[in-house]
């Protein structure tokens, strides 16, 4: 099963303004609008537009009415992510190997034909009411899919550019007890890997503690998934799971070659990150001390850093990016580090926690 998946193909946001989410992806971020679906090609319930940037596609959908599934989502949920979009070689054949090992499949696989060729889809269930999609679209030869189009797109907003490049990994957050009822799924049902995972005591500050563990499939998808652990106060998944109204996409980590340059650029465009405080880069400057970094420029953006056995790795997260405490982004650069920025943890976690508090959530 894991030998089918080939990769990301895109995510899928459900929000409430498909139209402002996007401008804000374009102009915070700078995702190039290159397809729309809705009315004017002849989609009746919504309105979608797909972004690119690197290999990175994101496809934002606005429900048209109050009592479609996407209206209905973003009511419960929020804006969010609801579709995970797999690459695979033959959908039919991805969705029957998951139906055999006790994947729900919520859609039948179909294959929707247009002008330029078919695209072959399914859908299987996944923590809350997120969905796997399996998507073949190697018989398409137009733009995106059936019903999309490229003409009369929105223009980029100007800004400099943003060297984003690929989806190094999603993560998951799920209710206490769960997460190894859901790597249990990834491994048992989809063929996944663990690669690595992460102990309450590894994940914990002074109020706040979860549980982590990371699967993958080896050819380029990476999913860690967090549960609560018990503390002294609410955990930031426990704030997430809340505010989300169940388990669901907690980040999306958007890979780079060059962060400075990506984060200076995405901080003129007017996106905000999570502030570190100056005594994270006195301790961070001894953790990593063997490598000659810009201290200066990542101090002054707020980057992290982190270093394991392969090298090192920069990260830096966003505030949470609609109006519920639930999805955020995360920019990386890896120069050899595999890992998650185990050695940010505890940095990281507590500015979740100022952020928390500042919320009442604490
Ligand atoms: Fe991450």
């Amino acid at each position: 099963m894991a030998g089918q998946i080939l990769g990301w193909d895109h995510l899928e946001w459900w929000v409430g303004n498909a139209r402002a989410v996007t401008a804000w992806l374009t102009s915070g971020f700078g995702f190039r609008v290159v397809a729309y679906a809705g009315p004017e090609t002849g989609v009746a319930d919504r309105a979608s537009y797909v972004l690119a940037l690197g290999d990175v596609r994101f496809v934002v959908t606005a429900g048209l009415g109050p009592d479609g599934e996407v209206a209905r989502h973003v009511l419960r949920h929020g804006d969010g992510i609801r579709h995970l979009a797999w690459r695979v070689a033959d959908v039919a054949e991805a969705a029957h190997a998951a139906a055999a090992k006790g994947a729900t499949v919520v859609a039948e696989p179909r294959v929707v034909n247009g002008d330029e060729g078919s695209v072959a889809t399914a859908a299987i269930a996944t923590y809350g009411e997120t969905r796997h999609l399996f998507v073949d679209r190697s018989d398409w030869h137009g733009v995106w899919g059936p019903g999309f189009t490229d003409e009369r797109l929105p223009p980029p907003p100007a800004g400099p550019p943003v060297g984003l490049t690929a989806i190094d990994h999603v993560v998951g957050n799920v209710e206490e007890g769960r997460l190894d009822d859901w790597v249990d799924f990834y491994i048992g049902v989809l063929g996944f890997s663990e690669m690595r995972h992460f102990d309450a005591s590894q994940i914990s500050t002074r109020y706040s503690a979860l549980r982590s563990t990371v699967v993958h499939n080896g050819a380029g998808v990476v999913m860690p998934i967090n549960e609560p652990a018990p503390g002294l106060r609410k955990s930031q998944i426990d704030e997430y799971l809340e505010a989300n109204r169940g388990p669901g996409v907690q980040h999306v980590a958007l890979a780079t070659g060059d962060i400075v340059s990506a984060v200076g650029a995405m901080r003129g465009r007017g996106v905000r990150f999570l502030q570190m405080p100056a005594a994270y880069y006195e301790d961070a400057r001894e953790r990593v001390a063997g490598f000659d970094l810009p201290w200066g420029d990542l101090q002054r953006l707020d980057v992290e850093v982190d270093v394991d056995s392969g090298g090192y790795l920069l990260q830096i997260f966003t505030e949470t990016i609609a109006d519920r405490p639930t999805l955020f982004l995360e920019i990386i650069e890896r120069e050899g580090a595999t890992g998650f920025g185990e050695g940010n943890f505890k940095a990281l976690f507590e500015a979740i926690e100022r952020e928390q508090a500042r919320r009442g959530n604490l």
